[in-house]
């Protein structure tokens, strides 16, 4: 069952945080067994009274009767939101039942977003300039937008009483962290937060680097970056650094992941072949597979395409195309992992190759750099195997082993 979490963590800054586990798919799509928590932020001084967006949609009762715990809803001054997926936006229509006077601050477009999204008219909306200061009250905070991390409206926003600076989806990560503060946390969710990057964020990585760099270069004196998602972080550097390396598809040196489907078993021979010669190489090899017993989710399939400096995609000809449900995982790696790696693609066929040629025509239109298309006819021989040998001794020239 959800629960809620309420933690001062800074002097008046609270984090409302929901634990969300019985979330299956994010987004309807990216599968997380892990679970992802909603993080809502609310800033009570002796004055003013400030939320920093809400949670998602079908929770409003919850919020708002957790945020009772702090405040009455009446007596905040205002909300900054900093982006309107519902997953952030979803208590806004309750808020303003309650609290039809409040200030909304946020992107131009967020007022439009707000009427469309959930009939909310006449609110008392202040559309925010980039890089705008606004005292609100006694309390100053800059704007800043950060467009297409993830949405067009996506902005963040610095509170100069605390140092924080409220980053939306940005630095944010699936799963229930069991600390409140990243620095706390092992490196498994790093990957959650890797694995978050590529899913929601993957698409858009080419705005990532100039983001980023925008920020860090405000001289902004941040001690606290507090996200949507998951947990929040001291130190920015590290996590800035992360994020610029994502950014530009920079994988770990000695790494390749294996994506392959086999429906008879064909396909995973000359897959198995490829992963022991891999092996014996030491290079680290995550192996993603979708067969009549198993089927990996495209949501860790593409954290460790990223994370890899090279790919290996095995496919079957399937009705004059490829196997369909690579050709999805395919073409979301051309979208959201898109980056300069080589790669070599296996496939087996009954009458007639065609996926391998399929395969490369899609990822033709990437960064991607296809070194061997090695395609046989039914099973395995001697030639293909030593096809495959040499295929790999030319990969491994791209892989530090
Ligand atoms: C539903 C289905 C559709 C297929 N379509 C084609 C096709 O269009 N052309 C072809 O040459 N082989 C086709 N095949 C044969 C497979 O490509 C071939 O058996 C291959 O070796 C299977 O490899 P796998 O068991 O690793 O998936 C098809 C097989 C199935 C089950
Ligand atoms: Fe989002
Ligand atoms: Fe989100």
């Amino acid at each position: 069952m959800a629960k809620t979490l309420v933690k001062e963590v800074a002097e008046n800054l609270y984090l409302l945080r929901l634990d969300d586990d019985e979330i299956k798919y994010f987004e309807a799509l990216w599968h997380i067994p892990e679970g992802i928590t909603y993080n809502a932020y609310l800033y009570l001084g002796p004055n003013t009274r400030i939320l920093f967006d809400t949670w998602k949609i079908g929770f409003s009762s919850l919020f708002i009767e957790t945020l009772r715990s702090l405040v009455e809803p009446k007596d905040i001054d205002a909300i900054i939101v900093h982006h309107m997926e519902p997953d952030h936006s979803g208590a806004l229509k309750s808020l303003v039942e309650l609290n039809p006077d409040i200030k909304v601050f946020g992107h131009p477009l967020v007022k439009n977003m707000i009427e469309s999204f959930y009939g909310i008219k006449n609110i008392a909306f202040r559309p925010v300039r980039d890089l705008e200061e606004i005292n609100i009250e006694d309390i100053k905070l800059k704007f800043i937008y950060t467009p297409w991390l993830h949405w067009p409206e996506t902005i963040m926003s610095y509170l100069y009483s605390t140092k924080t600076l409220f980053t939306g989806d940005v630095f944010g990560a699936f799963s229930i962290p069991s600390s409140v503060f990243g620095e706390e946390l092992t490196r498994d969710y790093i990957n959650f937060m890797r694995k978050y990057f590529v899913d929601v964020i993957g698409y858009y990585r080419q705005h990532v680097e100039k983001n980023i760099q925008k920020i860090l270069g405000l001289g902004l004196d941040i001690e606290l970056v507090a996200p949507l998602h998951g947990a929040l972080w001291k130190d920015i550097g590290r996590i800035a650094e992360y994020y610029i390396k994502w950014g530009r598809g920079e994988g770990v040196e000695n790494k390749v992941t294996v994506i392959y489907s086999s429906m008879y078993g064909f396909v995973e021979k000359a897959i198995q072949f490829v992963i022991e010669l891999l092996q014996s190489h030491n290079v680290d090899v995550a192996v993603y597979k979708i067969t009549d017993n198993y089927r990996s989710e495209i949501s860790d399939i593409l954290s460790d395409a990223i994370d890899s400096s090279a790919i290996v995609l095995g496919a079957a000809t399937y009705e004059a195309g490829v196997f369909p449900y690579m050709e999805f995982v395919i073409n979301q790696l051309a979208k959201k992992a898109n980056s300069p790696k080589p790669v070599i693609i296996i496939s087996s066929y009954g009458w007639g190759g065609v996926a391998g040629k399929f395969i490369s025509n899609i990822l033709s239109k990437t960064k991607f750099k296809v070194l061997r298309i090695i395609e046989y006819k039914g099973m395995l021989t001697e030639s293909t195997l030593k096809d495959i040998r040499s295929a790999v001794n030319e990969l491994l020239k791209h892989v530090k082993t």
